[in-house]
């Protein structure tokens, strides 16, 4: 293989797909015989010019932060990767998880980017995939949750550029789940809601009366700057001012903080404790249930234990 490909990058490229091919198949079978006819003549395949691959794009969820909820799938590929344009959101321990000599390219999208931003990300991930390399995309949460990915995957197929996109653990969930608040619950919540608080004035398209309901929990994402006036329609809308809410700032990671209260009290314990983004707004009685539950806070202080 040395003596066929003089680039490192293309030995690295033969021998990933040797090891994901018919050869390591037949390897594997315990078929000696049948793996080194098959690398030879892949070898032979690839001497002969057909071994240049196209460029392709993973667009991988790297969940909310930490680390241990990427996917095995996002680890493979993020290992695999020559080039990870990445986004505000992703933390630098998912980051470490690149491949070494891979290219790390940040690409912002801090709120308030103007709208020139995502163009350029689209060029961009073009301009890499058509000069032959993988590139990962690799999104805070889920791609497809407030992500953009649906965006970039259209644009990246328009130009025939083949897509992977990979699910992430979206931050409502890894929140819900290191703060030990069970998003539904059979006596207390039967749907659950994920919400932008980010349109102007808190969504003058948003249905309120729906998201004030009982029986529900209503997740806001990127709700911060927004909070007085999402808590303020909620209840203007119906929702009792009784009804247990939460932000939770920088969920999973090590500083992770965690704000309850009331529809009432909420803001002003946010303001207190100087809550930024990124942020998620949880309002619903099972909100209620981390309070109660000794078990859940025991989850909660185990992990930052682990993190400390
Ligand atoms: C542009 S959205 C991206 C959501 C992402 N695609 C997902 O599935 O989680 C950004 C918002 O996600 C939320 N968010 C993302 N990561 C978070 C984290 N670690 N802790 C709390 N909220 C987070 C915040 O509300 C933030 O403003």
């Amino acid at each position: 293989v040395k003596h066929t490909f003089r680039r490192l990058d293309d030995r690295r490229r033969f021998w990933e797909e040797a090891l994901e091919g018919r050869a390591a198949t037949h390897a594997l079978a315990g078929r000696a015989d049948l793996a080194d006819f098959e690398l030879r003549r892949e070898l032979k395949h690839a001497t002969a010019g057909h071994g240049r691959r196209k460029g392709e794009v993973y667009l991988v969820g790297a969940g909310p932060g930490d680390p241990d909820l990427l996917t095995l799938k996002a680890s493979r590929l993020l290992q695999q990767a020559d080039v990870v344009l990445y986004d505000r959101l992703v933390s630098p321990a998912v980051l470490e998880r690149a491949r070494r000599d891979a290219e790390l390219i940040f690409v912002g999208k801090a709120p308030g980017d103007g709208p020139g931003t995502q163009e350029d990300i689209h060029a961009q991930l073009l301009r890499l995939a058509q000069q032959g390399k993988r590139v990962c995309r690799l999104k805070g949460g889920d791609p497809f949750v407030f992500g953009r990915g649906g965006e970039e995957v259209a644009a990246l197929a328009a130009e025939g550029i083949p897509v992977t996109v990979v699910p992430g653990i979206t931050a409502a969930l890894g929140a819900a789940a290191y703060a030990g608040i069970p998003l539904t619950h059979r006596d207390h919540a039967h749907s659950v809601t994920f919400v932008t608080g980010h349109e102007p004035a808190a969504g003058a398209g948003t249905d309120w009366a729906a998201l004030a309901r009982a029986g529900q929990t209503v997740v806001f994402y990127m709700g911060v700057a927004n909070l007085p006036s999402i808590v303020a329609n909620l209840v203007a809308a119906g929702a009792p001012a009784s009804r247990p809410a939460a932000v939770i700032e920088r969920a999973t990671l090590a500083e992770q903080r965690i704000v309850t209260g009331t529809l009432d009290t909420l803001l002003a314990r946010a303001n207190a404790a100087r809550v930024q983004s990124p942020a998620l707004l949880v309002v619903g009685d099972v909100v209620a249930l981390r309070d109660a539950s000794a078990g859940a806070e025991h989850v909660v202080q185990l992990h930052e234990a682990r993190r400390a």
